[in-house]
């Protein structure tokens, strides 16, 4: 039997937002390029230069605008993705996985309903990372006892 999962979910109908710290610009530049070419909408929430940052300012920017239903999924990159995701999964709507690897970020959206992609300049170099975005996106989550599970994520 063939393990194939076919996407159940609309394609987005949102920008994916993207953002990153100073150690990942390069990386944010080579993904927003990559992911222009496949016709993806993307909102840049900075940062836009070299000089030294702090990675939480942008990823709660970035966690405000998927609490408030602005974006559906974001990509956030710095050194190591990180602090990105530490900081992205304090928003109660954000669920943030790091990634250094395809199957993860796949299975973060099948079984996790990850909305939030994190990933490390500093871990992984630029084909890999698109590698990871492609797996990402492509896949849906499966619904059924994985969505009681992520039911129960959130503390009340
Ligand atoms: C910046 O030096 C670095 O700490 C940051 O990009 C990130 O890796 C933190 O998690």
């Amino acid at each position: 039997m063939s393990d194939v999962v076919f996407c159940t979910e609309p394609i987005m109908t949102k920008p994916l937002a993207i953002a990153c710290d100073h150690a990942a610009l390069d990386l944010k530049r080579a993904l927003v390029s990559e992911l222009e070419k496949r016709g993806i909408a993307v909102r840049d929430f900075g940062t836009n230069s070299s000089d030294s940052c702090d990675y939480p300012d942008f990823a709660h920017a970035v966690g405000r605008a998927i609490d408030s239903g602005e974006v559906e999924r974001a990509i956030l990159v710095c050194g190591t993705g990180v602090g990105m995701s530490i900081a992205a999964n304090r928003h109660a709507a954000v669920r943030a996985v790091v990634c250094s690897e395809p199957l993860s970020a796949r299975m973060s959206r099948q079984h996790n309903d990850s909305n939030v992609l994190c990933i490390g300049a500093r871990i992984v170099g630029a084909g890999t990372a698109i590698d990871i975005v492609d797996a990402f996106l492509g896949a849906a989550f499966e619904g059924g006892r994985h969505a009681a599970r992520v039911a129960k994520i959130n503390l009340v």
